[in-house]
């Protein structure tokens, strides 16, 4: 797709809109026992025969910790607004708990003045599921003295870099710790526990809300917010069985957690459907999860589709699908958008991961190697475009960000998906910017050209 193309709504974009791409600490990192740095839950998930599909692990991953000031070149000449990125939890802090490490917060000290010297506003996420190992031991997430930690571990990252950083998330995909790593077991810690699920997802809500007032209460400047991976969810047949299977679905998903967050109450329907797997609440609760928030993140990739007897299959519906087999629906993203910013009342909201997973092939040209990830550009593109869409419809849109800057550990799947604009070469860890990259460099290009012709516009000049 050509960054001109009519399918392509750039009018749409306000002029302080944020472009920008993401990364998380234990995909690309590596250095797992560098410097200091304690185990993490995904550490020891990774040597559970079976958990990963390829076997591997994350200790090099791509050796960003190594490499970063060629990655961050690689972030520059892009042209993104922002990098958002996240910390290792074990790395700042290998116990979660006591002594802070002082080396493991010069890596990202370095990162965030790596950015800003480049013109790049730093966008931290504290937990992107890298719990330290020690916290587990004692409970995890499923003990409430775990959010007490992770409030302690929110203000000492926020006292040594909330000067730097322009925004920080809390939590990275809630639903993903609670459910994929409590109740189905796929993901760290490889629980598989309803009830113990639920109250994962309560702490995190809860250590959520108690971060951002201890944050406030601190004087950190930074903006403040969550993020949390959401999709529309609709039925797979209009039969009153898949009707009622799909808003369930909606609620154990979206509304779980958009309520608290918004409304201040769990969905009734879930909390009933959950019988004795509902968390333990304690007063008082609700009312700091509901802590206002100065922002909102959105991780958007799919839809999601319920059937009631489980017939339905993105295999068989015709969409075009990932490697990740998962389908392609731009529209999707427009819906979910819009229909946020109907159901409840938000601050500015962020896409704040979607991308694609495609089988790359690394060509070798007289310019050096390329590859030609239509597909990706494609997706990236379209769903841009759904963005632009909602907008349009009256969503109060801040920023888009691209999952991810660089092929990395796509947790239980290993690093035979390839989600990056860049290319990685896993043997020799070289780095190569694929055609998508080239393509959103042109478009951010083109996003500038037309914010400085406004400006230039407006001022009279
Ligand atoms: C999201 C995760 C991110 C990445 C993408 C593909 O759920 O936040 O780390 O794995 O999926």
């Amino acid at each position: 797709m050509n960054p001109n193309d009519p399918v392509y709504p750039c009018h749409a974009f306000p002029e302080n809109f944020v472009w920008g791409v993401a990364t998380s600490s234990f995909q690309i990192e590596g250095a797992a026992h560098a410097d200091g740095k304690g185990e993490s839950i995904w550490d020891r998930f990774c040597r559970q025969p079976g958990a990963i599909a390829d076997g591997s692990d994350g200790d090099v991953a791509c050796d960003n910790y190594h490499r970063l000031e060629s990655d961050l070149d690689l972030i520059g000449g892009l042209g993104v607004d922002a990098y958002r990125f996240s910390m290792s939890w074990p790395r700042v802090q290998p116990d979660g708990r006591g002594a802070f490490n002082v080396a493991g917060l010069a890596f990202y000290e370095r990162l965030v003045d790596g950015l800003l010297a480049r013109g790049i506003t730093p966008y931290l996420t504290l937990n992107h599921w890298d719990l330290p190992q020690a916290l587990q031991d004692t409970g995890g997430w499923a003990a409430r003295d775990t959010v007490h930690c992770f409030v302690e571990y929110a203000r000492f990252v926020a006292a040594r870099l909330g000067e730097r950083v322009a925004a920080i998330t809390t939590h990275n995909e809630p639903w993903v710790i609670a459910v994929l790593g409590h109740d189905t077991g796929h993901f760290a810690p490889g629980i598989k526990h309803r009830g113990t699920a639920m109250q994962v997802a309560h702490h995190l809500l809860l250590s959520h809300g108690l971060a951002l007032q201890a944050l406030r209460a601190d004087g950190c400047k930074s903006r403040l917010g969550i993020v949390l991976n959401l999709s529309p969810i609709g039925p797979a047949t209009d039969s009153a069985e898949d009707i009622a299977a799909a808003r369930l679905e909606d609620g154990r998903s979206v509304r779980w957690y958009m309520d608290p967050l918004f409304k201040g109450a769990y969905p009734a329907d879930v909390w009933q459907h959950l019988g004795d797997d509902v968390p333990q609440v304690e007063p008082g609760d609700l009312a700091v999860i509901t802590t206002p928030m100065d922002f909102l993140g959105v991780n958007y990739y799919t839809r999601g589709v319920v059937s009631a007897s489980g017939a339905w299959s993105a295999q068989t519906s015709g969409k075009p699908l990932t490697d990740m087999g998962w389908e392609i629906v731009p529209e999707g993203l427009t819906e979910l958008l819009t229909r946020m910013h109907r159901d409840w009342t938000l601050p500015p909201l962020y896409v704040k991961e979607n991308g694609a997973a495609f089988q790359d092939t690394l060509v070798d040209t007289p310019a050096g190697g390329r590859v030609h990830d239509t597909e990706r550009t494609d997706y990236i593109a379209h769903h841009i475009a759904a963005v632009g869409e909602a907008i349009a419809q009256g969503v109060p849109m801040a920023g888009h960000m691209v999952w991810s800057l660089m092929d990395n550990f796509e947790w239980a799947s290993g690093y035979a998906k390839r989600f990056g604009i860049v290319h990685v070469d896993y043997a020799t860890l070289q780095r190569t910017p694929k055609d998508s990259y080239l393509w959103y460099r042109d478009f951010l290009k083109d996003q500038k050209a037309m914010r400085h012709a406004t400006t230039v516009g407006a001022t009279g000049g």
